[in-house]
């Protein structure tokens, strides 16, 4: 995408997944030590490249994270967050995919965890993320 401001701050798109594996499961990973909100838990995904869509970005991301393989048939679109930092306005379109290959791996020095749709209450999330709860809670 590219750059676009709003009242004067950065918008940044960044895509994220519900992860659900089959048994109801969702899977939440920890922002490591030297990124921005470390030790907090999220969905799996990242910023959206210039050039990609939001589902693309989730097959990277899914790939280069965690090594789950997945299509775009897989994926569909739940809903969107939003947060508004000091810097920048974070969108964060939301998918679920409940069909993927592979076990989920910690590529990048992360945590992972197949929580139950409840427990996701436990775990501290950004601001973007954790609107999100209660909705999947319902939801799965
Ligand atoms: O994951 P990544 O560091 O690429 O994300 C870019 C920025 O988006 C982070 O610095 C963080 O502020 C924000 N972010 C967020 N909630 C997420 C993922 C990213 O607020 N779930």
């Amino acid at each position: 995408m590219s750059e676009v401001t709003i009242a004067g701050k950065r918008l940044l798109l960044v895509a994220a997944c519900a992860l659900v594996d089959a048994d109801g499961r969702v899977l939440l990973a920890q922002r490591p030590e030297g990124k921005q909100l470390a030790g907090l838990w999220e969905f799996p995904g990242g910023k959206v490249e210039p050039g990609e869509t939001p589902e693309q970005c989730i097959i990277r991301e899914l790939h280069e994270e965690i090594g789950i393989e997945t299509d775009i048939p897989c994926l569909a679109p739940l809903t969107f967050a939003s947060h508004s930092y000091d810097d920048f306005h974070l969108l964060m379109p939301l998918f679920i995919c409940r069909r993927f290959r592979g076990i989920a791996q910690p590529r990048e020095g992360q945590a992972l965890k197949w929580v139950r749709p409840k427990q996701m209450r436990d775990y501290p999330m950004p601001p973007a993320d954790a609107p999100l709860i209660p909705f999947l809670i319902d939801l799965l």
